[in-house]
């Protein structure tokens, strides 16, 4: 009876998936349809209308790389029998619908504009088979499908630990797989500087490498004693900038002040507030070199040699960002301004005698003064500026959007200040957490579940209507302290990525965990295809006691 009571459950589970898309994120509308269309190499992608080439060329690369064969690319072949690519008006607020329908003269995908195309391109994807094959059989559907979010983004810190450009042209693949259109990448730190500028070589000569790095959780167990670092170069930025663009995600690259800045200084010692003090180097913590003069920082926390306000200071932002600003296209320049201690700038007679002339109350609002000029620069150059929660204290820049990360409450008041807000709480989109009880490798704590991640409403309720319009989407932060490697970064983003996905891309009334569970074990399957490491702490009960989990056969090494 119990075996009969099985087999009836899997097949009321299979009957079920076979009636939902292996779609994530979760398209708007989806009507599934009978039977199957074929995809071979006799099918051609036609493309009807200018700008289509790069969703053309996305979709033949990835059957050529995957399935070993070649899609012809044509735009006045016939339509029917193959995959057309067009455009069709829709009427969305934010860009990036597209509707799609598969039926048995083929596949038709229209998009709002370019990125909606590209994104009818990832649903047509994940219809496919996870076995090479030189015909892929995919039902018949009609999805109609928009973004609910018009940010929807990832980050990541290369700098705590860093990662070749193939790794960073993964994570992108990463992003416009999910439907997601932003990078924010997390360039410059007390740990290491990452960024070529050509007008200040130290910065990488010296501020790229650290002399040892702490082993183990802070304060650690030792030090590696080994001298680490790297940083891109402007060539691989313009690259990895031109791969992006190629995907619809935008890069938005940032530059830390006047905090998290050890790096920038070691190189350039005038930037600092005291040029001839050592870096204060935590007393619990091992160290390999000298322990005098100004040094990049070898272990984790938040260091008191921050960014001087003094002109020395500004002008080199300056210089800094006029060559950022070459490099990438993003409309947001992301200026940091979290954690940024003021024992320095109290010592300081120069700082002291600064907030006196300005008038200013305190150091909070000295800091509000540094990114206020800063801000003012880089309007002028025609960029907005994001910067972390912190910038609110001591009074918010005119034009600037808050990326809200400790909690909600960052973001709910720059909201009702009516600026732009990016939602990145760290109890739900702080990726470095743990996901598991049961972690058995080293992570920075917390404990955020992929259902958790799941459950995150980027509107926070204590917003009106009105208010919410502000919030243009959300983000995961990925800090790189304890990933040492590419295969520990997948293993945190993944699942929680997906999960992610559809908190930005599902209309609200659309998202539904127990289904989205049943979707993720397919999702668990095309991350083995596309050889993605990541974390099966879904299937252990302890973290996810749902229907499906009870019933799930474990895998092996859970965790
Ligand atoms: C942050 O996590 N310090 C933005």
């Amino acid at each position: 009876m119990k075996y009969l009571f099985l087999a009836i459950s899997c097949l009321f589970s299979f009957i079920s998936f076979a009636q939902q898309s292996p779609i994530i994120p979760q398209p708007a509308e989806l009507t599934m349809g009978q039977g199957n269309f074929l995809v071979t190499n006799k099918t051609v992608i036609v493309t009807k209308g200018g700008g289509l080439n790069k969703s053309a060329s996305f979709l033949q690369a990835y059957v050529k790389k995957m399935y070993g064969f070649v899609l012809p690319v044509s735009a006045t072949a016939e339509h029917k029998g193959n995959i057309v690519l067009s455009y069709a008006r829709m009427d969305y607020s934010i860009p990036g619908a597209y509707q799609m329908e598969v039926n048995k003269n083929g596949v038709v995908i229209e998009g709002d504009n370019e990125a909606g195309v590209f994104y009818g391109v990832q649903s047509l994807i994940q219809l496919f088979p996870f076995s090479k094959s030189a015909s892929l059989s995919i039902p018949q559907l009609l999805v109609k499908d928009q973004p609910r979010f018009a940010y929807r983004g990832m980050h990541l810190d290369v700098a705590r630990h860093f990662f070749p450009v193939d790794f960073i042209k993964k994570y992108i693949d990463f992003i416009a797989m999910h439907k997601m259109n932003t990078f924010h990448w997390h360039l410059t730190e007390d740990q290491g500087w990452r960024i070529e500028i050509k007008k200040y070589p130290k910065l990488t000569e010296i501020g790229a490498y650290r002399n040892g790095t702490t082993i183990g959780r802070y304060p650690g167990t030792g030090n590696t004693n080994t001298r680490y670092g790297g940083y891109y170069t402007q060539e691989q930025i313009k690259e990895i900038v031109k791969y992006a663009a190629d995907r619809y995600v935008e890069v938005i690259p940032e530059i830390e002040l006047p905090g998290h800045s050890s790096a920038a200084i070691a190189a350039y010692p005038e930037l600092s507030c005291f040029p001839d003090s050592s870096t204060k180097v935590p007393a619990k913590v091992a160290w390999n070199g000298p322990r005098t003069g100004k040094q990049v920082q070898q272990t984790w926390g938040v260091f008191e040699d921050v960014f001087a306000p003094t002109e020395t200071t500004f002008k080199f932002l300056e210089n800094v960002f006029d060559e950022v600003i070459q490099l990438f296209p993003s409309k947001y320049i992301h200026i940091g301004g979290d954690e940024c201690p003021k024992e320095a700038w109290k010592k300081s007679a120069f700082c002291q005698q600064l907030i006196n002339e300005k008038g200013l109350k305190d150091e909070h609002e000295l800091q509000s003064y540094f990114i206020q000029r800063v801000e003012k620069y880089l309007n002028s150059k025609g960029k907005q500026i994001i910067g972390w929660d912190e910038i609110l204290e001591g009074g918010l820049a005119p034009n600037a959007t808050v990326m809200s990360w400790r909690g909600e409450q960052g973001g709910i008041e720059a909201a009702k200040q009516k600026h732009n807000v990016i939602m990145t709480p760290g109890g739900w989109m702080y990726f470095d957490h743990k996901q598991t009880k049961n972690e058995d490798s080293v992570t920075i704590g917390g404990y955020t579940t992929v259902q958790k991640v799941y459950s995150y409403d980027p509107i926070p309720k204590a917003l009106t209507a009105v208010e919410a319009k502000y919030v243009l989407g959300a983000q995961a932060n990925v800090w790189t302290e304890y990933m040492t490697n590419t295969s520990k970064v997948e293993y945190q983003i993944f699942p929680r990525m997906s999960a992610l996905s559809e908190v930005l891309w599902t209309p609200k009334e659309k998202k539904d965990w127990n289904n989205f569970e049943k979707r993720l074990l397919h999702q668990f399957k095309r991350y083995d295809w596309m050889g993605m490491n990541y974390s099966k702490a879904f299937y252990d009960p302890a973290n996810n006691s749902t229907e499906t989990t009870k019933n799930l056969k474990k895998p092996q090494n859970i965790s």
